[in-house]
């Protein structure tokens, strides 16, 4: 193997999503020992097609699907117990067994009942300005438990000897009374029903429970190689996204030092994923979105619909001004370019190359959501592509027309497209660059 292949590998999305990070992270996986999750929780919707099956991964990193691959739910990620046991048990039913190569951090926060409770009496609650259009998983409100401290509740208190019963009484309590003070209703929250549902989580869990800190820095120790697995996209970034229609994460490799506590040095490849168009779900300024017929042409050629809450996408142009300002702020070394073969048909497709706001040219997304909002696309027009991509292998035989389109976003990006979406199959992925070290299509197919 290479020496790329040696080192860490980090797999993020550049906007707001379901780019196609699952099938990416499937694909690097046999050159990875260990897959972890830095970030979110079961918001994260990750599709992966094996031959004819299809799996929906949510909390679980989607390295588990590859027999003898360890995946790691790092301290950064919000864990429903709950969710986590269905998904560890659908996978058992189809014949994927993940005991002894499924750790969860003893740092990493629970999301219980109350959380996704409170996250959805606050969406019912909020005006249609002001409603972010979450995905009701309790990830905000957890997130915000974790960063005031002393309401939360990580899995050390699950499997250590702290009285955690008389805490989750306690916190229901105060939660109890807040959510009928804000939202008129605390839904018949039950300290313990809670308390229940902590029970399962200790006796199913508590096995898979331990320091992935230690494990992780061990890992690297011994020369094997880690691929981190982002979660949700760049544009949902707490941070650097399109605030407040964000998650409350960091989304990009800057989240995985944090979220894994794996410092950042041991990351060579930063492959940000993208689709040839842009998608949403969820409430927030879209500058390339596209109301009409051809928006939803897209959704339905691309299947876009939403994995974790089957809502429908919202879908658009591909917007070099937003995946630029993802590019710069990741340090992306790798873009890998989903879907392509969905555009075929258009007799043009869009690219925005500028933003004009209040009828001035910028480079760059604004702060400011109402002035996102009010932004308009700079779309340049360029030639479709006819055929049906699907069966193709490789970069070069491409239609003329669909390599333009590729060297457009990559001088506007200003970043290689080593990788490139044909179809949902695994075989269905176009290389090229130093990425192949990682990548060998062939070997995979046989998987
Ligand atoms: P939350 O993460 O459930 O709080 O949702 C905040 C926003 O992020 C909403 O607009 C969601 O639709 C969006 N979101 C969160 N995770 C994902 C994802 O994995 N894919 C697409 N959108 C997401």
């Amino acid at each position: 193997m290479a020496e790329t292949a040696r080192r860490g590998a980090c797999v993020f999305g550049l906007t707001w999503g379901d780019e196609g990070k699952g099938k990416i992270v499937d694909l690097l996986c046999p050159a990875f020992d260990v897959v972890v999750r830095f970030n979110g929780g079961a918001n994260a919707g990750h599709t992966v097609r094996v031959g004819s099956e299809s799996f929906a991964l949510h909390l679980l990193p989607t390295g588990v699907l590859r027999p003898g691959h360890t995946g790691v739910i790092g301290p950064g990620v919000v864990v429903d117990p709950i969710q986590l046991i269905e998904e560890i048990d659908g996978l058992a039913k189809r014949g994927i067994d993940v005991s002894g190569r499924l750790l969860i951090s003893d740092r990493a926060h629970l999301v219980l009942p109350y959380h996704k409770l409170e996250d959805q009496l606050s969406e019912q609650a909020a005006s249609g300005s002001t409603r972010i259009g979450t995905t009701a998983r309790g990830i905000g409100p957890c997130y915000a438990d974790k960063m005031k401290r002393s309401n939360a509740v990580r899995f050390i208190d699950l499997v250590g000897d702290s009285d955690l019963a008389d805490h989750v009484r306690q916190i229901v309590a105060a939660r109890k009374g807040m959510l009928t003070a804000l939202y008129g209703s605390d839904g018949d929250l039950d300290a313990e029903a809670v308390l229940q549902d902590i029970a399962v989580a200790k006796d199913r869990l508590a096995a898979y429970v331990c320091d992935t800190t230690s494990y992780l820095h061990g890992v690297i120790h011994s020369g094997k190689a880690i691929l981190f697995e982002g979660a949700n996209g760049m544009l949902l970034d707490v941070d650097h996204g399109t605030y407040p229609f964000v998650t409350s994460s960091s989304t990009g490799p800057h989240g995985l030092a944090a979220g894994a506590g794996v410092p950042l040095t041991q990351v060579t490849r930063l492959i940000g994923t993208t689709k040839a168009y842009t998608t949403r779900v969820g409430s927030g300024p879209f500058v390339t979105e596209l109301k009409d017929a051809r928006g939803d042409r897209i959704r339905e050629a691309g299947h876009e619909y939403g994995t974790t809450t089957g809502r429908p996408r919202r879908c658009g142009w591909f917007d070099s001004v937003a995946c630029r300002y993802t590019a710069r702020i990741s340090g992306v070394t790798d873009i890998a370019l989903m879907h392509l073969d969905t555009l075929s048909g258009f007799d043009e497709v869009g690219i925005c190359v500028a933003y004009r706001l209040d009828g001035e040219r910028i480079s760059a997304p604004p702060a400011s959501a109402a002035q996102l909002e009010r932004v308009e696309p700079v779309i340049e027009l360029v030639p479709g592509w006819q055929e049906d991509l699907r069966a193709i292998r490789r970069f070069e035989d491409l239609p003329a027309t669909a390599r333009d389109f590729v060297q457009r976003i990559e001088s506007l990006v200003r970043a290689p497209v080593s990788i490139a979406g044909v179809g949902p199959d695994r075989a269905q992925t176009l290389v090229r660059g130093p990425i192949q070290d990682l990548i060998n299509v062939t070997e995979n197919q046989a998987v």
